[in-house]
């Protein structure tokens, strides 16, 4: 008789939507581990009792979806850099007696963009929109590849003008109101804010696009976002969606856990079918 499986999973409210379980399932067969992973709906009230109860009957690692990132940063006994810089945790394993909390969102979006996609953000203009949890994610590691700039848009211009200043170490950023975007074109332009989810545009100039332009959007559906159809309208070079980005994340936070990084091409092209994603 084989041994019970190691215990994963992701906590969320709600979760019913996830594909992280089915991502993960195909990790788990490409890769041969004996784990399961499964999808559980916590209300936030029980969310920090929930997690240590996983870890105390022998759970192995969570992922953390919304609304949990932020509750999760306290419940870890260690942060990685990346998820203290991000103040947020989407993933949590087990390390020695403790949870290591950790954040792959940004990584994986990184993953996306230059391994997958090829793009260069190297002395690049980038255009981040929007000033929340999502960004102060993607922020580090997007600096990290040495961008010649950083402008972080929000329709709150002070929570920009925030996010700009706590990551002005790391590079060039500059935080503005959507009204003071410069009307000169960006080379890739990042939608982090949550309009998307209800087919909403933010008031971008359409002068921040040119035909060399690249635009994703860290949300996904199964049919284009406002921002995608938008981008696309302007003339943009390429407008994706972010399942690249929920594959990579998952894989980094898969290879936390068992030390393996799966193979992600085939899983992201699965995805695309499922969802009819274009
Ligand atoms: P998340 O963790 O998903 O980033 P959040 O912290 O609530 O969630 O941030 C949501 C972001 O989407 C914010 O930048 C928000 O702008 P404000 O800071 O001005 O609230 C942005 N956002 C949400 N709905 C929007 C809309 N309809 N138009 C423009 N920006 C919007």
């Amino acid at each position: 008789m084989s041994a019970a499986p190691d215990e994963y999973g992701v906590f969320g409210h709600p979760v019913s939507h996830s594909l992280s379980p089915f991502i993960h399932g195909l990790f788990a067969r490409q890769t041969g581990q004996a784990m399961r992973y499964r999808a559980f709906d916590v209300a936030p009230a029980e969310f920090p009792a929930r997690v240590r109860d996983f870890f105390a009957q022998g759970g192995r690692g969570l992922n953390v979806t919304l609304p949990h990132k932020i509750a999760a940063v306290e419940v870890a006994d260690e942060l990685t850099a990346r998820a203290a810089h991000a103040a947020a945790v989407n993933t949590l394993a087990t390390k020695g007696d403790g949870i290591l909390g950790d954040n792959t969102d940004g990584a994986g979006l990184v993953r996306d963009l230059c391994d997958n996609l090829g793009m260069v953000i190297t002395n690049r203009r980038v255009l981040v929109i929007g000033a929340g949890g999502a960004t102060r994610g993607i922020l580090a590691p997007i600096l990290g590849l040495a961008p010649a700039t950083v402008v972080i848009a929000n329709r709150t211009a002070e929570r920009a003008e925030a996010l700009a200043a706590a990551f002005a170490d790391l590079g060039s950023t500059q935080g503005v109101g959507f009204d003071y975007i410069e009307a000169v074109p960006f080379d890739l332009i990042i939608n982090a804010t949550s309009a998307s989810l209800s087919g909403e545009m933010p008031p971008i100039p359409a002068e921040a696009i040119s035909g060399q332009t690249i635009c994703y959007d860290l949300a996904y559906g199964q049919s284009a976002t406002a921002f995608v159809r938008w981008a696309r309208g302007q003339g943009c070079a390429q407008a994706l969606q972010g399942l690249g980005m929920l594959v990579e994340q998952a894989a980094e936070s898969f290879r936390l856990w068992r030390g393996v990084r799966p193979a992600t091409g085939a899983v992201l092209e699965v995805l695309k079918e499922r969802l009819g994603a274009v």
